[in-house]
């Protein structure tokens, strides 16, 4: 038997090796709410423009409400010689309600109808993401405003540079996801076009509407060019690429996490709940969610990568090389969800070893700047100069064993005669910070007030409706 959809000019049946290069269903069976929500539009279109009968239409609509029920509860047959989700639909649709069901491919194909669906999962998908990052960036903004003025190395080179905020450094990531956010929303603006009704590639003679089906999809209005509405997938590109950098923002962060709770280092404790044990070392404490986390971003950027090359040959129109757009993202998809859910749960209950950053943050003479500083305010000396005369005081705390604030001011005065007691002062970490007042500086007000305001602003756009 050849393939009732498209057999009719064949006599044989395709090979097995045929059918399983081809089969797409185990894939694009993700996209049945997607693709009976875009064929209910186009039936009600149809209708509407009299293309087919009232009745007809109210038969396919129901048939197809009860295919939704049945694949929602797991009793749905699906079929590999039906080859796709499409296929699947329609032959049980046939299946219940005879033969009106073969009035629904009026006026459509299974081009514009893959683009209809997939540009309608991964809206669904950045909508979930969205959601995940806001969840993520209020984690953030929760532990910011306890650690407002938590004191904690910050580094360059991985060297211990400036003594900064734990509140400050947990606020950097809240502005990459606000970027990351503002990144995926221009991708859906861009995406929330209809490709349905471009049909095979060419649009249709029938008096179909487009307007209306992409209305009822919340689409703003059809694309205006049926050869790109079916042949263009930039739309999954361009989710892709914001998930990439979304993955490699989340990447650094878990790395630093996999720094940070290494006895090594010792500056938090991730919670039982995200860490696991050795089988062998009943010591061990790893911190396997921030390590997939990172290795995650690597299913992310792969998934970008495989699809640039598989579009950059093709030729307009549809290119069944097309079918392969749709696993890696969605895995893609999927693999950055858990991995901003599994970083918001570190976020909201990691412990910081306060004494600890305290005292890493004072380590490497950190706040060597702030007695150049000093110089240059208090003496009116060139920073150059400034620089090299806290060098040489550096020097000889180091060669002490003693930190900075803890060497005799008759020391540094034989290096610079005019530093005084007050000097000193700036120089433990909590003064460093609270100097720190320039906009977007890490004193602890800075932070708390940026906190406060991230707050606020997440407060709001939750309660937009
Ligand atoms: N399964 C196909 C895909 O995902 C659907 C479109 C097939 N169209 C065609 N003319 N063979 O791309």
């Amino acid at each position: 038997m050849s393939n009732k959809m498209w057999g009719g000019r064949f006599t044989g049946r395709p090979d097995a090796i045929m059918e399983e290069i081809n089969v797409s269903i185990d894939v694009d069976r993700h996209l049945y709410a997607q693709d009976i929500a875009a064929s209910k539009a186009h039936a009600a279109m149809l209708s509407a423009q009299g293309i087919i009968t009232a009745s007809d239409a109210k038969n396919i609509g129901k048939g197809l409400d009860t295919i939704l029920s049945e694949i929602d509860n797991g009793a749905f047959d699906f079929k590999r010689a039906l080859e796709d989700i499409h296929m699947n639909v329609e032959s049980r649709l046939s299946e219940l309600i005879g033969p009106a069901a073969g009035r629904l491919h009026t006026a459509r194909s299974r081009n514009d109808q893959v683009a209809t669906d997939f540009r309608l999962y991964v809206r669904d998908e950045i909508d979930e993401i969205d959601a995940a990052l806001s969840a993520f960036q209020q984690a953030l903004v929760t532990r910011a405003l306890e650690h407002a003025a938590t004191v904690m190395p910050g580094f360059t080179h991985l060297q211990t540079a400036q003594p900064v905020t734990l509140g400050h450094h947990l606020l950097a990531y809240v502005e990459m996801a606000a970027r990351d956010r503002g990144r995926f929303a221009d991708a859906r603006r861009r995406l929330n076009e209809s490709p349905l009704g471009a049909a095979a590639l060419a649009g249709t003679s029938f008096p179909i509407d487009r307007a209306a089906t992409a209305k009822a999809l919340g689409f703003d209005r059809p694309m205006a060019n049926s050869l790109d509405a079916v042949s263009d997938r930039d739309f999954v590109l361009e989710a892709l690429s914001a998930a990439s950098i979304a993955s490699v923002h989340l990447s650094r962060f878990a790395e630093e996490l996999v720094l940070w709770t290494s006895p090594l280092v010792g500056l938090v404790r991730l919670s039982d709940k995200f860490t696991t044990g050795s089988s062998i070392m009943p010591q061990k404490r790893n911190p396997d969610a921030a390590e997939l986390v990172r290795a995650k971003t690597g299913r992310v950027i792969g998934a970008l990568t495989a699809l640039l090359i598989v579009m950059k040959g093709l030729p307009l129109a549809y290119q069944k090389d097309m079918q392969e757009d749709k696993q890696g993202a969605m895995e893609a998809f999927g693999a950055l969800s858990l991995a901003i859910r599994a970083m918001t749960g570190m976020v909201l209950d990691l412990v910081p070893d306060e004494a600890r950053m305290k005292q890493a943050a004072g380590e490497g003479y950190a706040t060597a700047t702030d007695l150049a500083d000093w110089l240059v305010r208090t003496l009116k000396m060139p920073f150059r100069d400034a620089h090299h005369v806290t060098g040489r005081i550096v020097a000889l705390a180091s060669k002490q064993g003693v930190a900075l604030h803890e060497l005799p001011l008759q020391a540094m005065q034989e290096v610079e005669p005019k530093i005084t007691a007050d000097a000193l002062r700036g120089l433990s970490v909590e003064a460093s910070v609270r100097s720190r007042t320039s906009y977007g500086g890490t004193a602890p007000k800075n932070v708390l007030a940026q906190a406060k305001a991230w707050a606020r602003r997440l407060e709001k756009a939750r309660k937009r409706p």
